[in-house]
């Protein structure tokens, strides 16, 4: 497959992905799972123990995939052959809940089932999920196990903790559908960011006018999540310096929770160490009020000035304070009026390596929108148009041109 920023981030399109499932109480979260992946345009097949249809039934996989589901050798097509096929023309097999029987009989190479007998002979790759009681998931045996799979190149999305269906706290839950399907990304994308350390800021900042009201901007962080979550995709060590935003912290991804542009300013200088890249999509406000009252302000004067002051440009003083070896810079331009002659001026006082200019005034692009429409400009002056773009697609757009530059940087070096 030609790997394109809209195939990157959309990494199911086109693939084949078959579910595993066994007899776990968290069968039922298999069928959100299989549907996400559907949503996603994957082609999905479905493969049961006999165990899990005591909890889930077959025909509900088969309804959300379009597909026959598989449980046993001797009910596939008469063929004979669909254990070894679906294993090997697969481009992923995840197992979700994958129980202790599923893990010991993959580790000891047991194949007396339709699943187990597939992942002897899968050449795809493959995620397991384990799922169960504290004590099955702590015991040696369960983990000697996981380690022999992990050795052989397998993959393990290790459980979460938390209440658990045989009435004990403790670790064994399956992680949520989304996480799994996040991990599952992670397998499917070329991991060309291996080995770098790419900090992101993200939404909107919140300058204080008193303890109930601020002054920010319409940025809802979805630019910036989506570059943390397709730099964690593609292998890189990610810092996510955020802005209040409703959005769910990337799997994989340090969070770093910030306030006001003070807030965010020391928050980036304080993770800069060892970083390849800054990426700041953050909004920043530009100013703040001079004081924030210590209490609610009342209602009474028929006006009410707020005295401003500027604050730090956070970008521009990274630009002017990077040496040789310093990070790559990308930064965002957010206009909505003379896009280009904004952003290349931007691009020239920051001294940044690379911008992406968004007009923020069109309905499906910038502030809060799923989708963005950017202009990356470069230093020697050449500009890409990226077209109406997923802000995933984008993402990885604005990441393979700051990989470009990285290696030609590294080249020259
Ligand atoms: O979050 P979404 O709803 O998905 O919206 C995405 C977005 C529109 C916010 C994003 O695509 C975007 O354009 N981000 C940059 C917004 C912005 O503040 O633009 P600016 O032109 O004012 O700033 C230029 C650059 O300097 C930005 O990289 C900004 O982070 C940085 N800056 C600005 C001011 C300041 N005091 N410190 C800074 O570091």
């Amino acid at each position: 497959m030609v790997e394109t920023a809209v195939n990157k981030g959309a990494p199911f399109l086109g693939r084949r992905v078959v579910v595993g499932v066994t007899g776990g109480i968290a069968a039922y979260k298999a069928a959100e799972l299989v549907r996400l992946l559907v949503r996603e345009a994957a082609e999905v097949l479905v493969a049961m123990t006999e165990n899990a249809t005591r909890f889930v039934s077959p025909l509900t996989f088969e309804a959300l995939s379009g597909h026959r589901v598989i449980r046993s050798m001797w009910e596939a097509d008469g063929t004979g052959i669909e254990h070894i096929a679906w294993g090997q023309e697969a481009d992923l097999i995840l197992v979700a809940p994958a129980t202790a029987n599923i893990i010991g009989k993959a580790a000891c190479g047991i194949a007396d089932d339709f699943l187990s007998t597939m992942l002897l002979a899968a050449t795809a790759k493959i995620l397991l999920c384990p799922s169960m009681n504290t004590r099955m998931f702590e015991n040696p045996v369960l983990q000697e196990n996981l380690s022999r799979l992990l050795q052989r190149g397998l993959s393990v999305l290790m459980p979460g903790a938390g209440a658990l269906a045989c009435r004990t706290e403790g670790r064994g839950r399956l992680p949520e559908p989304e996480d799994i399907l996040e991990e599952a990304r992670r397998l499917l994308t070329p991991q060309d960011l291996e080995g770098r350390k790419v900090l992101v800021t993200a939404g909107a900042t919140r300058e204080p006018i008193d303890p109930v009201r601020y002054v920010s901007n319409r940025s809802s962080g979805k630019m910036g999540y989506a570059l943390a979550r397709a730099a964690r995709q593609r292998g890189a060590a990610v810092v996510l310096v955020s802005g209040a935003t409703a959005l769910k912290p990337p799997v994989g991804v340090e969070v770093v929770g910030v306030g006001t542009a003070l807030d965010m300013r020391q928050a980036v200088f304080s993770r800069l160490v060892g970083c390849d890249m800054v990426i700041k999509a953050a909004a920043v406000s530009d100013y703040r009020p001079k004081t924030a009252a210590p209490q609610k302000v009342k209602k009474g004067a028929e006006e009410l000035n707020l005295e401003m002051v500027k604050n730090p440009d956070i970008l521009k003083e990274l630009g002017m304070s990077k040496g040789d070896g310093g990070p790559l810079l990308v930064g965002f331009a957010a206009e909505t009026e003379a896009l280009l002659e904004h952003a290349r001026e931007k691009l020239r006082s920051k001294n940044l390596d690379m911008i992406v200019a968004n007009d923020v005034s069109a309905a499906d692009a910038g502030f809060q929108t799923d989708t963005n429409r950017v202009k990356m400009l470069f230093r020697d002056g050449r500009v890409e148009e990226s077209g109406l773009l997923s802000k995933d697609a984008v993402a990885h757009l604005v990441l393979d041109r700051a990989m470009e530059i990285l290696t030609r940087r590294r080249a020259e070096a």
